[in-house]
């Protein structure tokens, strides 16, 4: 395994309702290696959905402020303090912000996503894409952090010279970069580059989307048939077991639950099994990131 993953206790200690591996960031924090996404969940569903994503186990919640759903996502985290016992500090919550022109109108995106959300310093919060001043945005983040907004700081597709510029310029390392990882994308060689430095690597569209059809793809599914998984299993379980954290999306409960059971002792993938998952891999992005 690439990463140091432990699997015992949640983030503040507690044992976690379903079986649970985490990693520690830079910053010292503990993040659940399986959370919960809510990409093109619509504001009207998405306290529900996350209250669900809480009832089933998930104590990371990824959303951001181009989701026009961090408002509806800080309500489900204050909700579950009351109506399902989960306080605060047991839930990981990132969000991000769009790359801005200035620190000025950084500073102020992070403000507004910190008074969307409503519900205390933010866990994680990463520069969504590159693309404009990420230098002068990336120091806003760091002044977040000094000022307790936010207690960790990172990166969303982000790779060779924009990465090395924050290293350069800046004087937080990116606690994290959340790039396109899945079977057809798999980083195998960006992955190293991030870890040398202490950044994660976080996968977005763990499922690309379920693109290619890849929920029916016959290697996957042939794995999954010989270790009792599904598809949607063998994929996710691949990525942790590699260090790299999973953000799946989904609105139907019976897949929650089924995109974080992935702990189960006959859950093992064998080297037969990652062979085959390699082969799959396309080595570059499905949408040009
Ligand atoms: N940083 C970035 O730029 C970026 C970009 C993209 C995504 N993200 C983050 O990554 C998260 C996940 O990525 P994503 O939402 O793009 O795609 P994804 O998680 O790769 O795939 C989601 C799709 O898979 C389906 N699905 C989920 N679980 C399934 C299962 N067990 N069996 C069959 N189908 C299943 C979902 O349908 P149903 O909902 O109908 O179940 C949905 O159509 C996002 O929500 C977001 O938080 C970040």
């Amino acid at each position: 395994m690439s990463n140091s993953v432990d699997n015992t206790t949640g983030l503040a200690g507690e044992p976690s309702p379903v079986p649970m591996q985490y990693t520690t960031l830079n910053s010292g924090a503990k993040i659940p290696m399986v959370g919960f996404g809510v990409y093109q969940i619509p504001p009207a569903q998405t306290k529900q959905a996350v209250l669900e994503a809480l009832k089933v186990g998930y104590r990371l919640i990824d959303t951001a402020e181009y989701y026009r759903n961090e408002r509806e996502v800080g309500q489900a985290v204050r909700e579950a303090g009351q109506s399902l016992g989960i306080p605060r500090d047991q839930i990981f919550v990132t969000t991000k912000l769009p790359p801005q022109s200035s620190y000025q109108s950084a500073a102020q995106r992070i403000q507004e996503s910190y008074e969307a959300l409503n519900c205390g310093p933010i866990d994680l919060m990463i520069i969504h894409w590159p693309g404009g001043a990420n230098v002068e945005t990336y120091r806003a983040l760091e002044n977040a952090r000094k000022n307790g907004t936010v207690k960790a700081i990172g990166l969303s597709s982000f790779y060779g010279s924009d990465y090395q510029e924050i290293l350069d310029k800046c004087s937080v390392v990116p606690a994290l970069d959340q790039n396109e990882t899945h079977v057809f994308r798999q980083q195998r060689d960006f992955q190293p580059v991030l870890e040398k430095h202490g950044t994660k690597l976080e996968a977005w569209s763990p499922f690309a989307e379920g693109e290619h059809d890849v929920f029916n793809n016959p290697t996957l599914k042939k794995i999954g048939q010989k270790h009792g998984m599904t598809t949607a299993q063998v994929m996710l379980r691949y990525l942790v077991d590699r260090g790299i954290i999973v953000i799946p999306k989904t609105v139907h409960v019976d897949r929650m639950r089924e995109n974080i059971d992935l702990f189960r002792p006959e859950f093992e993938l064998d080297d037969e099994d990652r062979k085959a998952i390699v082969a799959l891999d396309r080595r570059r992005s499905l949408w040009n990131w």
